[in-house]
């Protein structure tokens, strides 16, 4: 498994933002969007290509399309939602699939409560969308059922991470699987809740409200 913090300015201030507990719904969502965005740049470095011949006004020549099959997007319910549109701006042509995920407060288990994804993964590129890798339990979740149905190559999406997290996606799939996880900041620590510190709280009230 490969682990990329993102090191750039912007990122660094958007993430400031989002930490900030003033920081009303409407902000945090504008700026989660933008912070996607520019996690997606990265997130999307090995994407494949293939070549196409175009013509500009001068001359032709050869460039390059994103090559089939076109690439997954997989938010996880129901904070993910808030990364969609940030990843779909730098991926327009990518296939969406969906995966409900909840997580037991008490347990702090992950299971699955909705799914519609392709009956097939083979050959495609997936991008997992969970902005707050913590315990790790609905990432390992979500990517054992995407290597289930044929992924062979997936790239988890995460506003943050925690040490923790990455140890427990790394312990249950080895330190050479296919994953790459693309992140604003690995966080110190969990808290005795679950949630990640100093974190930015919980991610989908935050978003979304508590409802
Ligand atoms: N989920 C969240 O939304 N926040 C955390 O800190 C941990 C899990």
């Amino acid at each position: 498994m490969r682990v990329q913090v993102v090191d750039h300015p912007l990122v660094a201030h958007k993430l400031t933002v989002l930490r900030d507990a003033k920081t009303e719904s409407p902000t945090f969502r504008r700026l989660a969007d933008e912070l996607v965005t520019l996690l997606a740049y990265e997130a999307t470095r090995g994407a494949r290509v293939e070549p196409q011949e175009i013509s500009t006004p001068v001359a032709t020549t050869t460039g390059v399309k994103l090559a089939s099959p076109k690439p997954l997007v997989v938010p996880i319910l129901r904070a993910g939602l808030g990364m969609l549109d940030g990843m779909t701006r730098l991926l327009p042509t990518a296939e969406v699939g969906f995966l409900g995920m909840v997580r037991d407060e008490e347990t702090l288990q992950a299971s699955t409560y909705a799914h519609r994804l392709p009956d097939d993964l083979s050959g495609r590129q997936c991008y997992v969308l969970d902005p707050m890798l913590a315990t790790g339990g609905t990432l390992v979740a979500a990517i054992r059922y995407l290597f289930e149905i044929g992924a062979t190559d997936v790239t988890a999406v995460c506003l943050l991470a925690a040490p923790e997290g990455l140890d427990v996606v790394t312990s249950s799939f080895g330190a050479d699987a296919p994953i790459t996880v693309v992140t604003a900041a690995v966080d110190e620590r969990l808290d005795e809740n679950g949630y990640i510190v100093p974190g930015l709280g919980d991610a989908g009230d935050r978003l979304y409200g508590v409802v």
